[in-house]
Order: C-alpha cells, then structure tokens, then sequence
C-alpha cells in the first residue's frame, strides 16, 4: 500500500504519522501557571536534536480552543520549563496528566504527585524555580532556546519549541557503569514510556546491544 500524503487531510496524516513513527519517547512536561501552580502534559511529537547546544524539541498542536495548549502558553511567558521521561510504573499518570483541564488547575496536584528540587541531589541550587517530579528517574530542566511556527496557511497551528537543557536529574536507581567502567544510565532500570499509536504505549522488553561498525 501507498499513502499518497497530498491527498490526505491534515487529521489523516496525523494518524498515518502517529501510526508509523514509533515508538516515539513522550516529552512529560512540567511548567509553571500564572499565578502559581504547576502544569503538567505529555508531547510525543519530542526528541534529542542537538549536542552543541544541548537541545530537546517539543512540538505543539493548537489546544481546544485553538490556541496555545497551557504548557505552550507556560513556556511562553516563564521562558522555561521541566520534561521527564517517565518510566513505565507512572504510564496511568502520564496519560492522566493529559486530560484538558481549565487554565491554572495543576495536574500535579490533582494526581498528587510529588515534586522535588533540581538541587536536592546534587547541592548547589541556583535558584531554580521549577521542581521535577520526584519519581520520574530522569528529568530535564530547560530554557527556552526559541519557538518555531512550522504549521502551513490556513492549517491549524503547530509550534516547534527548543529547549536548551540547563540540568539533567538522573536518579542513582538509573545509574549504571557501562563496559569501559563509564558511568551511564540504565534503560532497563529507567523503564521508559514509549507512546505507539493512540491509546498504546510500550515499554523496552527486548532490550539488545550492538557494537558500531568501524572502518
Ligand atoms: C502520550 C501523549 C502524547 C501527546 N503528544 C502531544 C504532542 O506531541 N503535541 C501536542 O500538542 N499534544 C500532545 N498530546 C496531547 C496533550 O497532552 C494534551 O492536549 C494536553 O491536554 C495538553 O495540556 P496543556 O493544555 O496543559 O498543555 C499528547 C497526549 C498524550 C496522552
């Protein structure tokens, strides 16, 4: 079968693209509400995309309404914001975090999850102002890097975000040491959510290693 993607409405290659780019990881995205609160979403429209910067992006479909999603909205004006790759034992409060609640109610609070300092291992706090979800095993904070608009005219609006990472959270549950000794983090013990089509999610069960091929 070809799928012919000029033919297409925008909802169908959505659902072609969500379909066939998998797994995708699931950018779980904390920031801050006006007035204080704390937001949190998942993205799987996500990825690493650069070292040099360290950059994460993040890519922002229009809300109910047709504006900016409240994350989106966050990011906008505190110019910074928290993702965490959750682990598969918090997959029931990803996909809670999800639901379109009011501008300013805290998903965090809803789902009573608790938060911790990005300082609280490591000492040395800087002020940062957001926390992380105290037990999400990885977690990025990040400023915002710059906003892309990617959406054609007269499609609905699609907002690319970079986020250039400040810190990286990893939780000694995750560290490892790898075949030369280096320290590293273990996917296994990290668990990951991986988002799938639609309501579907895996995890990493068969997980396998391969030696790069050198000349
Ligand atoms: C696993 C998962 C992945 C999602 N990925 C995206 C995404 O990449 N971009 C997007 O705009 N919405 C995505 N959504 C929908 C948002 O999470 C949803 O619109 C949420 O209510 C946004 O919250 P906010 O308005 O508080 O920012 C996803 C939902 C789920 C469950």
């Amino acid at each position: 079968m070809i799928i012919d993607f000029l033919r297409l409405s925008a909802a169908e290659r959505y659902l072609w693209m969500t379909r066939t780019v998998i797994p995708r990881p699931v950018a779980w995205t904390l920031s801050e509400n006006e007035g204080g609160g704390f937001n949190l979403a998942p993205f799987s429209y996500f990825n690493a995309l650069c070292s040099a910067p360290p950059l994460l992006g993040v890519s922002f479909a229009a809300g109910e309404g047709g504006g900016a999603k409240d994350t989106l909205k966050n990011i906008r004006r505190q110019k910074e914001f928290v993702v965490h790759i959750a682990p598969m034992k918090m997959l029931d409060a990803l996909n809670e975090s999800s639901a379109p609640l009011p501008y300013g109610e805290s998903e965090v609070s809803r789902l009573g999850l608790a938060t911790a300092s990005f300082s609280d291992d490591n000492g040395g706090g800087d002020g940062d102002r957001l926390p992380r979800l105290r037990d999400c095993p990885l977690a990025f904070l990040c400023e915002l890097s710059r906003e892309i608009s990617l959406h054609e005219e007269g499609a609905a609006e699609q907002f690319l975000v970079l986020g250039k990472i400040r810190k990286l959270y990893a939780a000694e549950t995750v560290l490892a040491a790898d075949a030369k000794g280096r320290q590293t983090v273990s996917a296994e013990c990290a668990d990951p959510v991986a988002r799938l089509s639609a309501g579907n999610y895996a995890g990493i069960a068969n997980f396998q290693s391969r030696r790069r091929p050198v000349k």
